[in-house]
Parts: C-alpha cells; structure tokens; sequence
C-alpha cells in the first residue's frame, strides 16, 4: 500500500482511538481492564490541558475496512521527565490492524514520533511490552531498543486509586 498518511489526531477522531485502544487490548488479551469512554478521550487530548498525544495511520477509502474503517493504526504517547536524563517521550500504545500490518505503517509512525521526541529535544522514548510480545520486542529492538527491567532491574509499581485516596485524605 503506497497510499497511506499519518496524521495527529483531532477530538473528531475520538470513536476511532477507543475502537483501536480496545483492539490492541484485545490482543493483549485485556480488552476487559478498558474503562475510557470516548468522552474522556475528548476531555484528557483535546481539552485546556491535554494529557496525551495521538497519531493515526489513515487509508484511502477503497481501502477501507468491511465495517468501512479507514483509521487503521494508532499510537498515542505523552511526555514524562527523569530526574537524570530530563524529557522522555512515552509511548502509551502503538498499533496497526492486522490486515494493513508489515506495510510500513507502524514503521512510519514511529518516525513521525521520532521527529516529534527531537524536535523536543527529549533524550529517550520508553514503554511497556508485554514480555511474551516477542515480535514486537524483536520489532523495538531492530530500533535500537534495550529491555531496561533486565538491564538495570528496574520494576513497574503502581499504587491503585483508594490508596491515594487513603494516603491524600490521612490526618
Ligand atoms: N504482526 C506482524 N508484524 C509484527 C507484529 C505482529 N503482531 N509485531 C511486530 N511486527 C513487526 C514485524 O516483525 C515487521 O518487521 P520486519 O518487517 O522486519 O519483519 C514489522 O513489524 C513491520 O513493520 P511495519 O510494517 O512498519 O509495522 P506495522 O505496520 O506492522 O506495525 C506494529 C507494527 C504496530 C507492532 C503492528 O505489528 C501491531 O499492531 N502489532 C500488534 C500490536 C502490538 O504488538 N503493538 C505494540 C505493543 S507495545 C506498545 O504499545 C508500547
């Protein structure tokens, strides 16, 4: 396929984004862990304050899907800071539908976010892989990526929702 773009997102394409956010969860076999409705896309990316950055792979509509999707891949990222190394751009999610993978979509997005992280002047991108997501981890890693939890040991925590509320409420 040679007609593809590449395009930032806009609160229009909010349908879309959720739709891809639960085919990707779906893959990881988490689609029930979605709780976004398409009402928070709107207010936490296109709202005063926006909390995430979204591109979309889009094709021609001869190419549409047979539910007549032309969106067919995504990645959405937003910016975190490390104390020792200053901006990081993180990608969120990242993913093309199966029937337009291995056509260079994925390949274009991520130069686009790419372009994006040093034009900002951030020093690494970081994300999440499942670990039995060997393709992709072998994807990442013919980009240059390291698997920071084996090489520095590093774990990802999280303290779930009540706890704040515990912790912010406490005398
Ligand atoms: N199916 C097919 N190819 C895959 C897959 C997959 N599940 N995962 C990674 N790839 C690799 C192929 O090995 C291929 O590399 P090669 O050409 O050297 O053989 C490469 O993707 C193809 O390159 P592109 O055509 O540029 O990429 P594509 O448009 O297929 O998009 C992507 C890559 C997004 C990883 C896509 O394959 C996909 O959606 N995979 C399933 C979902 C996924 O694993 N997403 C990443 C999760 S991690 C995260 O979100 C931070």
């Amino acid at each position: 396929m040679a007609t593809f773009t590449v395009r930032p997102a806009s609160g229009r394409d909010c349908a879309d984004i959720l739709r891809l956010i639960k085919e990707l969860a779906r893959y990881e076999e988490m689609e029930n862990r979605v709780k976004l409705t398409e009402k928070d896309l709107l207010e936490d990316g296109f709202g005063e304050r926006p909390f995430y950055h979204c591109l979309l792979a889009e094709v021609p509509a001869e190419y549409a899907t047979c539910e007549g999707h032309t969106i067919v891949g995504y990645a959405m990222y937003f910016y975190t800071y490390d104390a020792w190394i200053g901006k990081i751009l993180y990608l969120e999610d990242f993913y093309v539908m199966e029937k337009f993978r291995g056509l260079g979509i994925g390949s274009e997005i991520l130069k686009k976010i790419s372009q994006t992280a040093v034009q900002d002047h951030c020093s690494s991108m970081h994300f999440v892989v499942a670990d039995w997501n060997y393709r992709s981890i072998n994807f990442y890693k013919k980009l240059g990526a390291t698997d920071l939890s084996k090489k520095e040991g590093w774990s990802l925590f999280e303290i779930p929702k009540k706890h704040l509320v515990k912790m912010a409420n406490e005398e």
